[in-house]
């Protein structure tokens, strides 16, 4: 479904290199994680492939069900169903979450969305992340605490319907209870939609005991060191990066 190959990618305007020739490939089906030490590029890499204006692709190329995404736009790669769950959600002061989810839908499978179904709809998708319903009227993300924000990620990924998801620390901000939540959930879309591919930006191996990843990868300086199964996930929660060996210099 997807292979990343070879790629470089800096932050557009200046000469800060963080993808270095970056390679990666998932089937359809698949669950990768990525671990890495902070500020390695595990975001950036998050973005790049989702297509942020921020960042500059300077080599290499991503194909996604075969075709290069390299030059598409946010817009385009989220219509083919790629998904970023964002570290940092933003805040849209003055669009409200049921608008904007409504007009992504509508955006992404070329209908329109009836109002009052999409409500009715949004009520039980709400209820199952937990989540207020009165959040769907509010300005998106605006005052929203860390794990309401996670949680209402993992909303528009049920109403979206993507076949790529990209989870970036999906687990930083939520309690113990939430994460398992949301884990559920995405577990549950899993089921429903088999063919779905993830890729899960981590620090900790717990949202990998929910999601469990048929691959682990520890990227470091831009690009992946070292690949296992869970079992390097706990390898690197006992021992840090410094720990797991051959090639990796933090
Ligand atoms: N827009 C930007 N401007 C300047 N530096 C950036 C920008 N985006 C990322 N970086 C730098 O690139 C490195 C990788 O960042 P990031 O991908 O967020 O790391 P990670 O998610 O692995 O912690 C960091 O050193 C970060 O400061
Ligand atoms: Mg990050």
């Amino acid at each position: 479904m997807l292979e990343i190959n070879h790629l470089n990618a800096k932050v557009k305007d200046k000469e800060i290199e963080i993808l270095k020739d970056f390679s990666l490939k998932i089937n359809s089906s698949e669950i990768h994680a990525i671990m890495g030490p902070n500020g390695t590029g595990k975001s950036t890499l998050a973005k790049v492939l989702m297509g942020h204006y921020g960042y500059e692709v300077t080599g290499g190329d991503i194909l996604f069900d075969n075709d290069n995404i390299v030059s598409l736009e946010v817009n385009e790669r989220a219509k083919k169903g790629i998904f970023l769950c964002m570290q940092d959600p933003t805040v849209i002061e003055g669009v409200s979450n049921s608008e904007f989810l409504r007009t992504a839908k509508g955006e992404i499978t070329g209908e329109k969305v009836n109002l009052y179904s999409f409500i009715k709809d949004m009520d039980s998708a709400m209820k199952s992340v937990s989540l207020d319903s009165n959040m769907l009227h509010r300005s998106l993300n605006q005052g929203f605490s860390g794990g309401e924000k996670k949680k209402n990620e993992v909303l528009q990924l049920k109403v979206l319907k993507p076949k790529f998801i990209i989870l970036d620390e999906l687990d930083s901000g939520l309690d113990v209870d939430s994460l398992r939540i949301v884990c559920e959930n995405i577990n549950e879309y899993i089921k429903e939609n088999p063919e779905t591919s993830i890729l899960i930006i981590t620090h900790y191996p717990r949202i990998l005991e929910y999601i469990k990843p048929d691959y682990v990868h520890v990227m470091v300086d831009g690009k992946i060191q070292k690949t296992g199964n869970i079992d390097l996930a706990f390898t690197v929660e006992k021992d840090g990066y410094l720990g797991i060996g051959s090639g990796v210099n933090v």
